[in-house]
Formats: structure tokens, sequence, C-alpha cells
């Protein structure tokens, strides 16, 4: 035991498994290998230069320069309340009902711990993004994982928690879901929300991948059921929809309790992102949803290509509706090692950087997780060397 993993919620939280890969990978580097990286999902796309040019001219103001608003300036949260009318016809209260975060992470884990008591359970599925389970964690609350191999499992095995002693408080659910990439309609939202009225729960929806949806599918906002705001709150991130993922902005959106309990948080914690990036997120917002379906369009392209790459290799997938990622049953032969000796493998011999399913918690083991974050070309060139790695391996 090292001296940090003495410290109470430190102690509490494993090693990131990620970090293991990121350093190999780095190495590899280093040593002149050309490893493809799908591994973490970073879009590697500029945001769009009408965003760039208002964050520059905005920097120049000194007025600019000062603390912002901890919740968001009028204006942003005002423009992001429109964006949910005009795309999901969902009407908002910018002052009561929106709130600007730090990114979505911020969002999740401010928000977790503003609303949890210890002890108070929260249910989601698993695997899932980590700060889904650690958050709760961190907030001393109860993490039940579910397993989600489809939605009517899910939704069977919510089911089944709510029959038991413990009623869970939160429902914490994301989709498209980050790493299986699982999609949902209307409906399913409609159930959840069904459930958590019926039985007192509160709903947290990680709206990551509100934009990116394949083939025409178009994921929904929560807070188009009718009566969700009486329970949920949605989470919606520029980092995805907007390639502005170093630029640390999200909102959380929907019931008031919920958005006044983060903000009295966030009003101990930070003065907001710094105010020309809020004030540039305005114009993504307003004069930018060109390039969210050119940022969805591009990849759907990389997503076609790595799967018939695969299939061509001999490890053929099943094609995601939504998200950036392919969420692969690692091969029968190389199972028994485990996700994230396999991974070491393929970064080895086959020069391809991929997330360990065990990264994404116990119920992820058995698959690794490709970003589609390197271009045609370069998905290609991996896709060789995968078929030569697996045809001699
Ligand atoms: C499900 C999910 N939620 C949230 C995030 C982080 O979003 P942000 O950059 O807004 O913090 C990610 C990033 O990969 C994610 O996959």
């Amino acid at each position: 035991m090292s001296d940090t993993d003495q410290f109470y919620r430190i102690a509490k939280l494993p090693p990131y498994v990620f970090a293991v890969i990121n350093e190999m990978k780095a190495k590899m580097r280093a040593a002149g290998k050309d490893v493809v990286d799908f591994g973490m999902g970073n879009p590697d796309g500029a945001t769009p230069q009408a965003v760039i040019d208002k964050l520059c001219e905005a920097a120049q103001q000194a007025k600019n320069h000062r603390y912002s608003m901890s919740r968001g300036i009028p204006h942003l949260r005002q423009e992001i309340v429109k964006r949910y009318q005009r795309n999901y016809g969902v009407e908002l209260d910018s002052e009561k009902e929106a709130i600007v975060t730090i990114g979505a992470k911020d969002a999740l884990a401010h928000l977790l711990f503003a609303i949890i008591a210890p002890g108070d359970v929260v249910v989601s599925p698993n695997p899932a993004y980590p700060i889904h389970q650690y958050g709760v964690i961190m907030a001393e609350g109860e993490a039940c994982m579910l397993p989600m191999p489809d939605p009517a499992t899910f939704l069977q095995g919510l089911e089944d928690v709510y029959k038991g002693p413990k009623k869970p408080k939160v429902i914490l659910i994301s989709f498209p879901h980050n790493p299986t990439t699982t999609c949902v309609d209307l409906n399913f939202m409609k159930e959840v929300v069904r459930m958590a009225q019926v039985n007192g729960s509160l709903i947290v929806h990680d709206f990551a991948y509100a934009d990116l949806g394949f083939d025409g599918y178009k994921p929904p906002s929560i807070l188009e059921v009718p009566g969700a705001k009486d329970l949920a709150v949605e989470i919606f991130s520029m980092s995805k929809s907007y390639n502005m993922a170093g630029w640390r902005v999200g909102f959380c959106l929907g019931n008031q309790r919920m958005i006044y309990a983060l903000s009295r948080i966030k009003s101990y914690l930070d003065y907001g992102t710094f105010q020309p990036i809020q004030i540039a997120s305005i114009i993504a917002l307003r004069e930018c949803e060109k390039n969210t379906t050119e940022i969805r369009d591009m990849y759907q392209e990389r997503r076609d290509v790595l799967l018939e790459g695969m299939a061509a290799a001999g490890w053929p997938c099943a094609k995601p509706q939504g998200s950036m990622f392919l969420w692969a049953p690692i091969p029968e032969k190389f199972r028994p090692m485990g996700s994230l000796e396999f991974a070491k493998l393929l970064m080895e011999k086959a020069l391809i950087a991929v997330s360990p399913g065990i990264g994404f918690g116990p119920l992820g083991e058995g698959h690794v997780r490709f970003s589609f974050i390197e271009n045609a070309h370069r998905t290609r060139q991996a896709m060789r060397e995968l078929k030569q790695f697996l045809r001699t391996a």
C-alpha cells in the first residue's frame, strides 16, 4: 500500500486500469513504434472555427477576465434551453432548470455528492463510464450495478431491485451507452420514469453521446417523457457534439430540486468556466448544428471502416447504432487471458491500442473497446496489422 492509498477516499479507488495501457503506448511510441490509438474516447477533430474565433474575440476583453458565474452566464443557459426546445420539443426554465458545468464529469461527480447520503443506493448499468460507479462511492453511496446485455434485461433487473429490501434513491443511466454502445428508444425512457415515479426515486441521465446516433437513429432525451422533470435531470456535454472536449463545458438540465442542489455545491467549489469559453459556447449551440451532423457522419464512416476491417481480419462484431465506440467481445481463444492482458498483447503484436473492458467495471471483462478516434486511413492500416496478428497468433 502506498502512502496515498491510506487516505480514506483514495483507498476506495482502484488503480486506473487505462493508465497501464497509456503508459505502454507512450513507451512504444517513444521507441519509434507507430501505435494506432483506439483507446481513449478523446475526439481528434477541431472545434468549429466560428467557436474558436469567438473565444479569441472574447478573450481580448478585460471584462471577461474576472470571475464568472458558478452556474453559468444567463445567455449560455438560455441558448441550451433553446436547443432543447428546437431538438426535443422540451421546455425548460433557464433560471431554475439549467446550470452550466465544467463538463459532464463535474456535473456527475458534484451532483452525486450533492444528493447522496451515506448508504443511499444508486443503481446503474455495468460496465460503465468509471465516474458512474466511483462518483457514487466517493459520495459514500452504495453503487448497485446491473448487467445490461440489452435494454429489456436491464429494465427487468431494475424491476427486481425494487422488489428487494433497499429501494434505490437514484437511477443513473446513459444512452447511447459507453462502453457497451447500447441504444434505447423513448419507450425505454418512459418505463424508467414510470418505475422511478412509482418508487420515489430520482433519475440522472448522462447524455454525453446525445448527437451520436447512426443510420438515422436519433437518441431520445429523457426530458421528452411527460412528467420527467418532476424527478429527472439530464447531463448534456459539448465535448462530443462540438469537438470541445478540452474546453470543459457541459450542462445539467431538468429537475429544479437537483439543479438547485448542484448549484449550491458548485457555488462553494468554483466560479464557472472561463467566461470567453462560455461566450464561445453560445456560438456553438446557436450556429454549429451543421458541424455536429458532420462529426456524427465522420464517426459513422469510421465505424463502417473499422467493422469491415474487423470482419476481414476474422473478428466480426455487431454494428453499434450510436456512441463513438465498438464494444468487441474478445475472440474465444484469447478470452481466458483477460481483457487487460489481451489489450497489452494487441498493442505489442498488432500495434493497436484499445481499452480493456475490465477498466469499465467487473462486468466489462471479456470485451475490449475501440474508439473511433483514428481516421479511415489509419484504421485500415491497423486492421491489416490485426489480420496478420490473428492469423499467426
Ligand atoms: C458517458 C460519458 N459521460 C461523460 C463523459 C465526459 O464528458 P465531459 O467531457 O463533458 O466531462 C464521457 C467521456 O468520455 C462519457 O463517456
